[in-house]
């Protein structure tokens, strides 16, 4: 009798949970930049899940193409601040999250979810802190993402039998050696105009060291300091052994010339290597990016749930399937990142992954001011301009006295 009473409730729990599941209906506009390879491939991952779940829910893919959110950040604004917000939309932990976001009003608290699901018991405190603001969690992190490493073509480098790079002084010498080959040494895009910035920020924290690199967003460090005149000087070194059609190609244009190996390396986050497991390019070895040892660059992409978002149900089931264990081992399997969550399965990894699994736990994490960890919005984009004329016109100088006064109108003393 007790048994059978237990076979009913169990049952009707679960008929109760699957039609709970079904009910949900309508629409959820998910808004992101994810549209190159690895990218789509990983949010559809998390798509897929969700439509498992609840059928019934019309899943809009609202992507705006660009890397780094290049256009897709100001298609956003224009619909936040127009009322017509995305259900849920892409943005980094950090000063993009909590500055841009946050503070203005614009989110709901998602803290309750974190109860709920026990977010807080599975996440590395370095992440909550950053998608935290005044004793609320605001968005759901899927992904650490690494910006500081140099990828390459590692057949180019056995057939003329040289060593991947750790120091600058290497990387000059084995870009000396491409060329005289007439081999491109360095691939870079530089089309949606972040893509230098975020080499140069890898050349900042090779130069100034995990400590000198933060203190540049917070007044420590001062802009004028002579490692950042070196920082300058080495840039626009490297940048003199780059693809001549750079302004035409995009990160993932510019990760293709390795994948067809016409040229040996690159640095860019591991969104990379999302990139080469789309293509199916197994043949890509890495290191970290010059002088950056012992330092993981590091920022997440997150999801959160805007006031007035018109699916308010259908978002909090898309934050959850984002939260969860599958969802974010099905995610960052495609992406190439590692997942938020410490508690998945590491075997499941390729071996790029695991190696940076373990990074984390023992490197110097220092965020990314590329993709909006380590300063504000404003602050990101002037810096961005700054370095992008930079490669049109390297003069050290100019630029350097141009990131003095950028830092003082963001309201860092110099
Ligand atoms: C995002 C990544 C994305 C990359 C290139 C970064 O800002 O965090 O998820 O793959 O931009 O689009």
């Amino acid at each position: 009798m007790f048994r059978k009473i237990i076979m009913i409730l169990l049952i009707s729990i679960l008929l109760l949970s699957v039609s709970s599941m079904a009910q949900l209906k309508g629409k959820l506009e998910i808004f992101s930049w994810w549209t190159a390879g690895g990218e789509a491939e990983g949010l559809q991952a998390l798509i897929d899940i969700f439509h498992k779940k609840y059928p019934n829910v019309e899943i809009i893919n609202a992507t705006v193409a660009g890397g780094a959110g290049a256009n897709a950040k100001a298609v956003l604004k224009t619909r936040m601040l127009g009322g017509d917000p995305p259900d849920t939309f892409q943005v980094h932990a950090g000063h993009e999250l909590i500055d841009t976001w946050v503070k203005t009003g614009f989110m709901e608290p998602i803290t309750f979810l974190y109860k709920q699901e026990g977010w807080a018991k599975v996440m590395p405190k370095g992440i909550l802190d950053i998608v935290s603001y005044k004793g609320d969690y605001w968005s759901v992190p899927v992904n650490i993402h690494r910006a500081n490493v140099l990828w390459y073509n590692k057949k180019i480098f056995e057939e003329n039998n040289l060593t991947p790079p750790k120091t600058f002084e290497d990387f000059f010498k084995v870009a000396d050696a491409l060329k005289s080959k007439g081999i491109t040494p360095f691939a870079l895009g530089t089309k949606d105009g972040w893509e230098a910035a975020h080499v140069f920020e890898t050349v900042l924290i090779g130069k100034l060291g995990a400590e000198g690199y933060k203190g540049l967003w917070d007044g420590k460090t001062k802009w004028s300091d002579p490692r950042v005149t070196d920082a300058l000087e080495t840039f626009k070194k490297m940048l003199t052994y780059v693809n001549s059609d750079h302004s035409a190609r995009t990160w993932d244009e510019a990760c293709a010339l390795i994948v067809d190996g016409s040229a040996a390396m690159t640095i860019m986050g591991d969104w990379a290597v999302g990139y080469f497991y789309a293509k199916g390019f197994n043949d890509f070895g890495w290191v970290l990016a010059p002088g950056n040892a012992g330092i993981f660059d590091a920022l997440s992409d997150s999801f959160g749930l805007p006031k007035g978002a018109k699916n308010r149900d259908n978002v909090i089931a898309f934050l959850k399937v984002l939260g969860s264990k599958e969802g974010q081992e099905a995610f960052n399997l495609k992406k190439g990142s590692i997942p938020a969550r410490t508690d998945v399965d590491k075997s499941k990894f390729p071996p790029y992954q695991r190696s940076c699994m373990e990074d984390w736990l023992k490197h110097k994490i220092v965020p990314s001011v590329m993709h909006g960890a380590a300063a504000s919005e404003g602050w990101v984009t002037e810096f961005k301009d700054v370095i992008s004329l930079f490669v049109v016109r390297p003069d050290v100088k100019t630029t350097q006295k141009a990131l003095v006064n950028v830092a003082i109108k963001n309201g860092v003393k110099q």
